[in-house]
């Protein structure tokens, strides 16, 4: 089942200014940044008291990331909600009809199992599960 809200994640052009926005702009604690090479995609966390803000950049200017911010040029990307049995949540989703990018989880970010729903099965908002391992 869905346990929480666990990261809402935000792509930014320039990942050095924005993590130095969020330290000392807003206040937030780095946690410190982490390539994911399956998702070609650079992270940095801030954790707040539940959830985190996910900050995501293009790994070397390639991936999903990069054409995001190509064609918006930075903003919200997705909502992420923890999960404690994701086959579980994949397979009860799937059976109400949402539509993932994947067939099966892949590893993101800090090592979780992760999987998206496709945007259009949420109003337009793309929405991850993850699963810590
Ligand atoms: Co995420």
């Amino acid at each position: 089942m869905i346990t929480g809200l666990d990261h809402i994640a935000i792509a930014v052009p320039d990942l050095e200014k924005a993590i130095q926005r969020f330290v000392e702009d807003f206040g937030l604690t780095f946690k410190g940044k982490e390539d994911v090479e399956d998702a070609l995609t650079s992270t940095a966390f801030f954790p707040v008291d539940k959830p985190s803000i996910e900050l995501i950049h293009p790994l070397r200017g390639q991936g999903p990331v990069q054409k995001y911010l190509e064609k918006k040029g930075g903003g919200m990307h997705h909502l992420c909600f923890r999960s404690d049995d994701i086959e579980a949540d994949v397979e009860r989703l799937k059976a109400k009809g949402y539509q993932f990018l994947t067939e099966a989880p892949t590893i993101g970010a800090h090592n979780c199992r992760v999987i998206f729903i496709h945007p259009k099965s949420c109003d337009g908002v793309l929405v991850e599960l993850n699963q810590p391992q």
